[in-house]
C-alpha cells in the first residue's frame, strides 16, 4: 500500500516536472532495457532476459526475447534524430548482428533434433550453449530475428548501404552464410514441424509460431527480391500459398502456411485457437485462452493488414481474453480499473517455480493496451468501420454508441473511446510497477505486487512498443 501511495505521489510530481507519467515510464523503460544488452558477464551483442541471476535465474540469452528487444532498439534507431544517439543504436544493432552470426554457428542440443540447430531457444549470456533439459526446439526464434533484422536491412538499403547488408545480413550465396538468409532457410524448411510454444511448455502447432513464420517469409521474400535473389523470393513465397502455377504442385490437397494460420480462427468459438496437434509437454491447457495469440498479432504487423488489430477475429479473441482474466484474478475485483492479464488461465508458473498459481504479466497487459492503440489507428485511417457479430462485444465494452456503420463524427468518437480504454490498460500495468519504473515479469494475482524476474527486458520492450502506438 505504501508503495502504491508513493508511486501515485511520484507520478504526480514527475507529471509536474516532465510531462505525463507515460513519457517518464518510457524513459525509464528505455534505460532499463538498454542496461540488459550486454551487461557485465554477458558477451557483446547478447541480450539477457533479466539481470536476475537467482530466484529466478534469467541471466541467459533467449533468441525470442533478444529479437523482440532488438526490434524495439531498431525503432529507437529509426526515429533517432541526434547523430550521436543514432550511432549508439547502430552500434548495438551491429553487435547484435555479429553475436547472432556466432550464435547460429554454436553447436547446441537442438542439433540432434529434426529441425536442427536454429530451433534452440536459450543460450548462456556469454553465447555458449545451454546443456540443461528444456522445451526444445522453439521454432519462433529464427523468424522473430529475421523480422527484426529485415527492418534493419531495409533501413540500410534505403540509405544506399547495400554492401553492409550483403556482408552481414543478406547475401544470396548458398549454403546461407548471412544471418537473415540462414533464418529464412530455416523457416522455409521447418514451418510444417511441431515445436514448443513461446511459454516453453507445450509442443504442437501454434498460432504464434505460424504467424511469425508467415511474416518472416513475406518480409524475407521482399528483401530477397530487393537483393536480386529472385529464386529465393519465389521459394519463400511458395511456402505461404503453394506454387504460383497449380501445375507445379504435386500435392494439390496440401495445406500451405497461410491456410494453416487461418485454420486457427474457429468461428464457433469466436476465438483464435492457440495450439493444435499437441505432441508433447503439458496437457492441461483446455480453455483455448492464451495471450500468445494476441502477442502474435502485435509481433507480425505489416503493410498487408493480415490479422491486424482491428480485424474482427482479433477483437473477438481479445474480448474473450479480457473476460477470462477479469474473472480469474481477485486483483481484478478491487476496482482498480482495467483488467490485468496473464499468459493463460491454467498457468501454474509463479515466476519462480511451476505447480503454483500463475499471475498477471506486464507484457500481456501492455499488449492489450497496444492492440487498442493499433485498432484505433487502423479505424481512424479507414473510411468507415462496420459492426459485425464478432466485434460487437468489443464495441459494447469500449462504450461505443451502437451503429451499424461508424463514419465521420461517429467514427471519431469511437476512436477516442478505444484510445481511452487502451490508456486504461497501460496505466493499469504500470500502476503495479515501482515508482522509478522497474517492471518485473509478473503481477501477483491477489495483491498486485511484482514478482518473478526483476526488470524483465521484454516487459520494458512491451511498454515501449505500446507507448509508441498511442
Ligand atoms: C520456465 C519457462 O520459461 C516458463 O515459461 C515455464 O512456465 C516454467 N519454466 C515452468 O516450466
Ligand atoms: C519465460 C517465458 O515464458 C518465455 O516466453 C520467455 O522467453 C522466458 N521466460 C525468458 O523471458
Amino acid at each position: 500500500m505504501v508503495h502504491l501511495l508513493v508511486s501515485t505521489l511520484l507520478v504526480f510530481l514527475s507529471t509536474a516536472a516532465f510531462g505525463d507519467w507515460q513519457s517518464v515510464q518510457a524513459e525509464q523503460s528505455r534505460k532499463y532495457l538498454l542496461n540488459n544488452i550486454a551487461p557485465p558477464g554477458a558477451t557483446s551483442g547478447s541480450v539477457v532476459a533479466s539481470p536476475s541471476r537467482s530466484q529466478p535465474d534469467y541471466f541467459y540469452y533467449w533468441v525470442r526475447d533478444g529479437a523482440l528487444v532488438m526490434n524495439a532498439v531498431a525503432t529507437l534507431y529509426a526515429v533517432a534524430t541526434d547523430p550521436a544517439e543514432s550511432r549508439e543504436y547502430e552500434e548495438l544493432l551491429t553487435k547484435f548482428i555479429r553475436f547472432s552470426q556466432a550464435n547460429q554457428n554454436t553447436p547446441n542440443p537442438s542439433d540432434s533434433l529434426s529441425s536442427g540447430r536454429l530451433g534452440e531457444p536459450k543460450f548462456q549470456a556469454n553465447g555458449d550453449a545451454y546443456q540443461g533439459s528444456w522445451g526444445r526446439p522453439q521454432n519462433d526464434g529464427p523468424a522473430l530475428r529475421a523480422i527484426t533484422l529485415t527492418r534493419v536491412a531495409n533501413f540500410w538499403l534505403d540509405a544506399g548501404r547495400r554492401s553492409d547488408v550483403e556482408t552481414s545480413l543478406y547475401a544470396a550465396a548458398m549454403p546461407a552464410a548471412t544471418v537473415i538468409k540462414r533464418d529464412l532457410e530455416f523457416v522455409a524448411k521447418n514451418w510444417e514441424k511441431t515445436s514448443y510454444d513461446i511459454w516453453e511448455e507445450i509442443s504442437g502447432q501454434h498460432f504464434y509460431t505460424r504467424m511469425v513464420h508467415q511474416r518472416a517469409l513475406k518480409e524475407g521474400a521482399a528483401l530477397a527480391r530487393r537483393m536480386g535473389d529472385t529464386g529465393a523470393a519465389d521459394y519463400y513465397e511458395e511456402q505461404l500459398r503453394g506454387p504460383k502455377d497449380p501445375k507445379d504442385n504435386p500435392h494439390p490437397q496440401k495445406k500451405y502456411l497461410l491456410d494453416l494460420v487461418e485454420s486457427h480462427w474457429v468461428a464457433s468459438k469466436g476465438l483464435i485457437v492457440p495450439t493444435f496437434d499437441r505432441d508433447g509437454g503439458i496437457d492441461y491447457k483446455h480453455s483455448d485462452i492464451d495471450t500468445a495469440v494476441l502477442l502474435a498479432v502485435l509481433h507480425t504487423q505489416g503493410k498487408d493488414g493480415y490479422f491486424q488489430a482491428s480485424d474482427s477475429r482479433v477483437l473477438s479473441t481479445m474480448e474473450k481474453h479480457i473476460e477470462a482474466f477479469q474473472n480469474l484474478y481477485s486483483l481484478n475485483h478491487k476496482g482498480y480499473g482495467a483488467t490485468v492479464l496473464g499468459r493463460y488461465p491454467e498457468d501454474t508458473y509463479n515466476g519462480y517455480e511451476s505447480g503454483k498459481e500463475g499471475n498477471g504479466w506486464f507484457l500481456t497487459t501492455a499488449a492489450v493496451a497496444e492492440l487498442h492503440f493499433r485498432a484505433a489507428r487502423e479505424i481512424a485511417s479507414a473510411p468507415f468501420f462496420k459492426t459485425d457479430q464478432w466485434n460487437a462485444s468489443f464495441l459494447k465494452n469500449v462504450g461505443a454508441e451502437p451503429h451499424a456503420v461508424y463514419q465521420g463524427f461517429d467514427k471519431v468518437v469511437l476512436v477516442n473511446k478505444i484510445l481511452d480504454r487502451g490508456e486504461a490498460f497501460l496505466a493499469r500495468a504500470c500502476f503495479h510497477g515501482l515508482p522509478d519504473g522497474h517492471l518485473s515479469e509478473q503481477i501477483n494475482r491477489h495483491t498486485g505486487f511484482m514478482q518473478g524476474a526483476s526488470d524483465l527486458t521484454w516487459s520494458h520492450a512491451s511498454f515501449l512498443t505500446a507507448y509508441w502506438q498511442r
